[in-house]
């Protein structure tokens, strides 16, 4: 990789620029960072290592990786891509190479799929790309698969280890997201993606689950009110088709998202005993840039 690949991203110790080199990542106070051997960098400091691993736990990036490697989601994916591939026409990035960051990014695949796709797109290779999440084992799988981005272990709650104004395209995709923190990094002309769940989301899903079903509709009013003061709003739309789910791609579904952790034991057999489920995606697509001066 060459320097192409610089990114903005700053010491979690005392946040001066850091420099990635062959081996470790570095920076002028001489705070180090080892790279590991699948090519991530752990960025994430605790006082003291807990048992428990924070974020998603591996059976679930394990699920998410088969049921997206199937291709269930690759529309959403496309979609994303075309935004991405339709901005990075009009304007320009705020240095010489567009800054693209996935916040929360799991296992990769969105950000993984985005840089092949603007790779492709242009003979310049003028994109780098680094997906950061708490998730160690995600942050793994992501760096094994997609070395056309860097990969960081990090928490993205407070702060994220990214330089004021560096990042040119955010994605925020199923993930937690701190608005004030995002606006901090992004460049003035920037561009932040969310994905979140509407309201028909894997409704028959949710309904076999009998998890406590939520009005995901007053979710999205919730997450614009919390990122109205900082964004602009520029586009709101949704993307739904139907999906005939088989198993073992059914399971896959339910084990990846936080459904399966709130139904009751009955309701985990009964989905694991059921062949086919007949499925409607709603996803909702934020798309806002960075209010300026705020
Ligand atoms: C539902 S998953 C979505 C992952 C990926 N964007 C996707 O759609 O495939 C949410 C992700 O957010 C990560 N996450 C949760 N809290 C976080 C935090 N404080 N900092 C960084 N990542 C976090 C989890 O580890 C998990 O990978
Ligand atoms: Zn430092």
């Amino acid at each position: 990789m060459g320097d192409n690949m610089d990114l903005p991203i700053i010491c979690p110790v005392c946040r001066a620029p850091l420099t990635w080199g062959e081996r470790r990542v570095t920076c002028p106070a001489d705070h180090t960072f080892d790279i590991a051997r699948e090519g991530y960098v752990n960025l994430y400091r605790t006082s003291r290592r807990r048992s428990n691993q924070p974020g998603d736990t591996r059976d679930m990036l394990l699920a998410r990786r088969a049921f997206l490697d199937a291709g269930w989601y690759a529309p959403l994916s496309d979609r994303l891509n075309a935004c991405v591939q339709d901005f990075t026409q009009v304007e320009a990035p705020a240095s010489d190479t567009w800054q693209v960051a996935d916040i929360g990014c799991g296992e990769g695949y969105y950000l993984g799929r985005l840089m092949q796709a603007l790779r492709a797109s242009s003979k310049e290779d003028r994109y780098s790309g680094c997906g950061m999440d708490i998730a160690r084992d995600g942050v793994r799988y992501a760096a094994r698969r997609y070395p056309e981005a860097r990969w960081c272990v990090a928490n993205v709650a407070q702060d994220i280890l990214f330089a004021d104004g560096s990042v040119d395209v955010a994605l925020s995709i199923f993930a937690p997201r701190f608005s004030a923190v995002i606006h901090r990094i992004m460049a003035r002309h920037g561009l932040l993606l969310i994905v979140m769940p509407g309201p028909a989301h894997l409704t028959a899903l949710r309904d076999q689950a009998m998890a406590d079903v939520r009005d995901t509709g007053h979710k999205v009013q919730q997450e614009l009110d919390k990122l109205l003061p900082h964004f602009n709003l520029v586009d709101q739309s949704s993307l739904t088709y139907p999906m005939t789910l088989k198993q073992p791609d059914l399971q896959h579904l339910y084990l990846m998202t936080p459904l399966y952790w709130r139904s009751t034991r009955e309701a985990r057999e009964s989905i694991k005993n059921t062949p086919t489920m007949d499925l409607t995606t709603d996803f909702i697509i934020l798309t806002l840039t960075p209010k300026i001066n705020t």
